[in-house]
């Protein structure tokens, strides 16, 4: 039996929304004394509140002063991990870089050892809890990548870890294989060891059931792009979505990305005007993440000269031990919306139905029929004092596939 939500004040919709460009926020498509009719995990019909007061008696009665949004997307985050990275951020605060930290087999390789070292259980702990409080602030799908294993056995712990969360927690975890983070330290030929994971990992990845897409750090500092191109070219080959790191600290990623096909091209804090114009030509997604910048105290990526040229941008946390260990995808969404001059339209369209477009995922992210009832709302009269207050405020009801949440 269908269920009406509402009223709401202002029902900010992205029915029609564009999947690319810049946007006013005149294309938001906001309803006012809005309601959403919901039935089973879907939205069936979104309007006016009193005219869809006709078609169910079951109606779970908000009092009109809320702004509701579609769930939150982050499509982007590194949620698995061990231990702690505080020495590093201590560093880099006292001015050492990023690359020179991990050259020296600190950074990602510090958190490869402990998350080697923890035990599943440990690890399936702190997915729960950082998954949880991501719901609790409006994200009701996480991306969730791998990368702190390194080889066959720990990223397929790592990755049993997330399908295992997946079980018991209320977000949608969309895991991703970035296996191919950085060269560990066993190996000595970097080509050798995207060898190995393309013969030893990729195919049980498909057999397990475990991801459907792979990331790769392309960087001269990870993998140059001459030898990530054959790895990521046969993990297309074997019918994988890809997903890529580039151009943050050096081009030449987001090129291979929009070669092939990826789903989206993450960080491009380097990006230039030439490598803007390449991804606004694509469909390949551009993914901010404003978290590293802040993390590492460097330039935010280029989102206003991307949406400008016509590209789709979406925001996402990064949330990881190392560069970005904030995870608050709407404090970091505002920071940049006032860095970069972003419309509300941008930023908003940047954490919800083009997020899930970077993830391959059309069912979500807008508040329209056939959409999964994911839904946020604020206690606020205007959607303006969202951003205003700067992520400061977070929702105070999140519903998950049409079921109001539990505060947990
Ligand atoms: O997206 N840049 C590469 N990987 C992650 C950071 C991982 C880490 O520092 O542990 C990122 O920023
Ligand atoms: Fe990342």
């Amino acid at each position: 039996m269908s269920k009406l939500i509402g009223p709401f004040k202002e029902v900010l919709t992205f029915t029609k929304t564009p999947q690319k460009g810049a946007l006013e926020d005149d294309k938001i498509g906001i309803i006012q004394n809005g309601g959403v009719l919901v039935d089973n995990e879907k939205i069936l019909e979104v309007g006016d509140f009193d005219q869809l007061k006709s078609k169910t008696s079951e109606v779970e009665e908000i009092n009109g002063d809320h702004i509701l949004l579609p769930g939150f997307v982050d499509c982007h985050t590194h949620l698995v991990w061990g231990g702690t990275r505080a020495r590093d951020y201590t560093l880099r605060m006292s001015g050492e870089s990023y690359e020179k930290i991990l050259e020296q087999g600190g950074g990602i390789f510090d958190s490869v050892e402990k998350t080697r070292k923890a035990t599943p259980e440990e690890l399936k702990s702190g997915l729960i809890k950082r998954a949880n409080r991501h719901l609790h602030d409006g994200v009701t799908t996480i991306e969730v990548k791998s990368g702190y294993g390194l080889d066959v056995e720990n990223e397929l712990k790592v990755l049993e870890v997330v399908k295992s969360a997946m079980a018991e927690i209320e977000a949608d975890l969309i895991p991703t294989c970035l296996a191919a983070h950085v060269c560990p330290k066993e190996f000595k030929d970097k080509k050798d060891f995207l060898i190995y994971l393309e013969k030893e990992l990729l195919p049980q990845l498909l057999v397990k059931g475990l991801a459907s897409r792979i990331d790769i750090f392309v960087e001269p500092s990870a993998f140059p792009v001459e030898i990530a191109r054959d790895y990521m070219s046969a993990a297309k080959n074997l019918g994988f979505d890809l997903t890529i790191h580039a151009d943050q600290f050096h081009t030449g990623g987001s090129q291979m990305a929009v070669d092939l096909g990826a789903r989206s091209a993450d960080h491009l804090e380097a990006s230039s005007q030439k490598e803007i114009e390449l991804l606004a030509k694509s469909d390949t997604v551009a993914v901010a993440l404003p978290g590293a910048s802040l993390g590492l105290g460097m330039n935010f990526t280029p989102t206003r000269k991307l949406l400008d040229a016509g590209a789709s941008v979406a925001i996402s946390t990064d949330w990881n031990p190392g560069s970005a260990p904030m995870g608050d995808l709407l404090v970091q969404a505002a920071i940049l919306g006032i860095y970069e001059k972003m419309s509300s339209a941008e930023i908003f369209a940047g954490m919800t139905f083009r997020a899930a477009h970077a993830l391959g995922l059309g069912d979500r992210g807008r508040i329209a029929p056939e959409m999964k009832a994911d839904l946020v709302a604020f206690p606020f009269d205007d959607y303006r004092e969202i951003l205003y207050n700067q992520g400061k405020l977070k929702p105070d009801m999140v519903w998950k596939n049409g079921n109001r949440i539990k505060h947990v």
